[in-house]
């Protein structure tokens, strides 16, 4: 299994990865590492797949595709189409995407790009515990869901970059490593499946964020200029595009949209061929952005934050708080990062770390120590000394919300037929994590820059956090927030926090002004869909419609500005940790997994509900 040291220097990748395994709980809400239950299985291989529809795009991209919903896989609400395959970009680059129509009305509904993070999670996450159509239960059975994106947006989810989950360069009979979950090759290990895996030698040349998106563009181009042509689909011409991502989405967002928007207006404006959209909002959850300005946030919300919880003592605190300020500490080595940066032509250039630096391994190597001394000194003295989840400080480290049954549905030969897939998943590519540690990216300064531009652009820029989530907390959110140089930054810092209501019920507090807006969503850990799936779909509806936040009553203008105190004061109960005896850690797991269930019911269709 994974190594504490792991789990906590992995601290970025999604809640699905498994908390480290405490022997005494019961088999049952054991989050087992994956790899671990893989290895208790029996090996079988997935077959190839076969019978796909292909289509060959204006610009040579070859689409493989099938449609998962005709055969009851996840989408099957009558009607409403989902289609899952590769956008095949070369030889060995082959990036899945799963595709579901709007339940509402997809020629005239928005199109929605959902993307987690990692770096190296797989969107499926997104899919599954938190936004998608459908939910998969501990039986393996799905459940739609009611408070699904796609109510009212075409949604697009992707794997990348290349190698994570479906995504593939090749296709490799093999094992993951028990302790780095690195993929090793039947020489070096026994092999326990087939997995995707980065070509040559494993290694994949996408280690930045900023690389990232140049690929991702690409994938989504190819999906575009296919979309008209996949059968039967009625989203066949989307024009209004939405970038919604969480976690280390908060690099990937700012710069892919940043990227695509660029790219978009070159195709607008007739210098090159492509698929034009009209680029309508940005939109982060629980988001890193920006280690500079969030780093000295993580022993403040552990020891300050509304729930009363203390997770360390002050002299762990003190440590952190140390750590974050002293001479050759975190943000100095950020600064060192950035000036190794400047020492070559072209390697910093508007405030951002560019790929010429990246690609100077002296130049990688201060900035991956950078994000080492943050991590390990700052971020991780929680984990090192916190008994509390890192994705929700209502919960244990053992945490059993969100459940990630769905990286087993996945494993399943009769749902890897009907998707188009022929090798096993895996919800988070360590050797892509470790790819991306060695350039330091989770500390470059370059998203805030890319997020101000956004800003500058009209585009309507939308954070929102749950306010339980550590690993990327409210608290260095808000500081984004209010860090963000653009023209009406002052009026922004002087509008109010305002209640979000939604059929009623606060939800939240928001902070907006034009097209800027910051949303603390109270009792809600990392992966805000899956703890309060009302507010995450009236909140996205809200921004993609135009709409104020607070209410969904007054249309977004230049200059719309929300009403209330300078300060987000709401304060939350006290939440008391579970019994660690294993029978009684059992029944809080499942009653507690139970009542995120519940959430997922629509109420009876006898009352009225209130409009969005
Ligand atoms: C890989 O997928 C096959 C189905 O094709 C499944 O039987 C097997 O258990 C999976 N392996 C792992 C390690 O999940
Ligand atoms: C598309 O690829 C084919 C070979 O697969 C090649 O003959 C053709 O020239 C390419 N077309 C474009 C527009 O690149
Ligand atoms: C699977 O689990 C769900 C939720 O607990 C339950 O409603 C359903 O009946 C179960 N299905 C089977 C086949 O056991
Ligand atoms: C989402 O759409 C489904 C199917 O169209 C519908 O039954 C459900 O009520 C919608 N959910 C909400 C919250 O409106
Ligand atoms: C994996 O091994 C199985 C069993 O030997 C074989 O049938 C399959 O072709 C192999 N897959 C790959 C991708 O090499
Ligand atoms: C990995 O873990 C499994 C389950 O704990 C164990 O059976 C296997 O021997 C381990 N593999 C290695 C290479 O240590
Ligand atoms: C906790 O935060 C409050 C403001 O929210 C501040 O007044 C107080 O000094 C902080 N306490 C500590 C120990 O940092
Ligand atoms: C604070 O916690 C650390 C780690 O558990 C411990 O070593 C230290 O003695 C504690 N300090 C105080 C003042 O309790
Ligand atoms: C915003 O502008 C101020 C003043 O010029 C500058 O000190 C600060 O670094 C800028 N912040 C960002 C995030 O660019
Ligand atoms: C806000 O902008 C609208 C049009 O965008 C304008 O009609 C209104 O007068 C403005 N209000 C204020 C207070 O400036
Ligand atoms: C209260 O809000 C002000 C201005 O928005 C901010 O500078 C300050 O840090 C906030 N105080 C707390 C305790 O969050
Ligand atoms: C609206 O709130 C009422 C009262 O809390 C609740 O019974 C009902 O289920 C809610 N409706 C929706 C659509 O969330």
């Amino acid at each position: 299994m994974f190594s504490t040291a792991f789990l906590l220097s992995a601290g970025l990748l999604l809640a699905s990865l498994p908390s480290v395994a405490n022997a005494s709980l019961s088999s049952h809400f054991h989050r087992d590492a994956p790899w671990n239950n893989r290895l208790a299985k029996r090996t079988y291989y997935p077959a190839p797949a076969t019978d796909y529809y292909t289509i060959k795009t204006p610009t040579n991209v070859t689409i493989r595709y099938k449609t998962p919903g005709e055969d009851g896989v996840c989408e099957t609400t009558p009607g409403v189409g989902s289609y899952s395959g590769y956008v095949d970009l070369s030889e060995d680059v082959h990036i899945f995407f799963w595709f579901f129509e709007s339940r509402r009305d997809p020629a005239r509904d928005d199109f929605t790009l959902w993307l987690n993070g990692g770096p190296g999670s797989d969107s499926l996450i997104g899919l599954f515990e938190e936004l998608g159509p459908c939910r998969i239960n501990e039986n393996l059975t799905t459940v739609i869901n009611p408070y699904s994106w796609n109510n009212v947006s075409n949604m697009l989810f992707l794997s990348q970059p290349v190698g994570v989950s479906f995504s593939y360069q090749a296709i490799t009979n093999g094992s993951l490593g028990n302790s780095t979950g690195g993929f090793l090759n039947s020489s070096q290990a026994d092999q326990t499946g087939t997995w995707s895996t980065l070509v040559p030698d494993n290694e994949g040349e996408i280690d930045t964020t900023d690389l990232a998106a140049i690929a991702a563009w690409e994938a989504l181009q190819g999906f575009l200029e296919a979309l008209p042509q996949l059968h039967a689909n009625r989203a066949w011409q989307p024009r209004k595009f939405n970038l919604w991502t969480e976690s280390y989405g908060g690099h990937y967002g700012p710069a892919f949209f940043d990227y695509f928007y660029k790219q978009n207006e070159k195709i607008q404006n007739g210098s090159m061929p492509g698929y034009a959209m009209e680029f309508n909002s940005l939109g982060l959850i629980n988001a890193i952005i920006s280690e500079t300005v969030q780093a000295e946030h993580y022993p403040e919300f552990a020891v300050n934050n509304t729930y009363g919880i203390k997770a360390y003592n002050d002299t762990v605190y003190s440590y952190a708080k140390f750590a974050t300020h002293m001479v050759g500490g975190c943000l100095s080595q950020i600064q060192s990062c950035i000036r190794a940066a400047q020492d070559i032509k072209g390697g910093y250039v508007k405030g951002k770390i560019t790929p010429v630096a990246t690609g100077f391994q002296a130049i990688a190597a201060v900035c991956a120590e950078a994000a080492n001394m943050c991590r390990d000194n700052v971020e991780s003295m929680y984990y090192n000394y916190g008994d509390r989840g890192t994705y929700d400080i209502r919960h244990p480290s053992n945490d059993p919300t969100p459940p990630s049954y769905y990286e087993d549905y996945l494993n399943q030969a009769h749902i890897q037929k009907a998707l188009g897939v022929s090798v096993n998943y895996t919800g988070s590519n360590s050797d892509i994590y470790y790819l991306f540690q060695q350039t330091g990216d989770f500390i470059y300064p370059n998203f805030i820059q890319d997020l101000q531009d956004i800003i500058a652009s009209g585009v309507r820029v939308a954070l929102a956090y749950g306010d339980a989530d550590y690993i990327c907390n409210w608290f260095g959110g808000q500081a984004v927030s209010l860090a963000l140089n653009h023209t009406h930054k002052a009026e922004f810092l002087a509008a109010g926090y305002e209640p979000m209501l939604y059929n009623g019920t606060e939800y939240g507090e928001t902070r907006e002004r034009g097209n800027l807006s910051f949303t603390r969503i109270y009792e809600s850990g990392h992966e805000v869909p899956y703890y309060q799936p009302q507010a995450a779909l009236a909140h996205f509806q809200r921004v993609i419609e135009g709409l104020d936040i607070p209410e969904g009553k007054e249309r977004v203008t230049a200059n719309l500005t929300s009403n209330g105190p300078l300060n987000a004061t709401h304060t939350n109960a006290y939440v008391s940790l579970p019994p660690t005896e294993s029978s009684k850690l059992a029944s809080w797991s499942s009653s507690i997994v139970a009542s995120y269930d519940a959430l997922d019911v629509l109420p009876p269709p006898t009352e009225t509900p209130t409009p969005a």
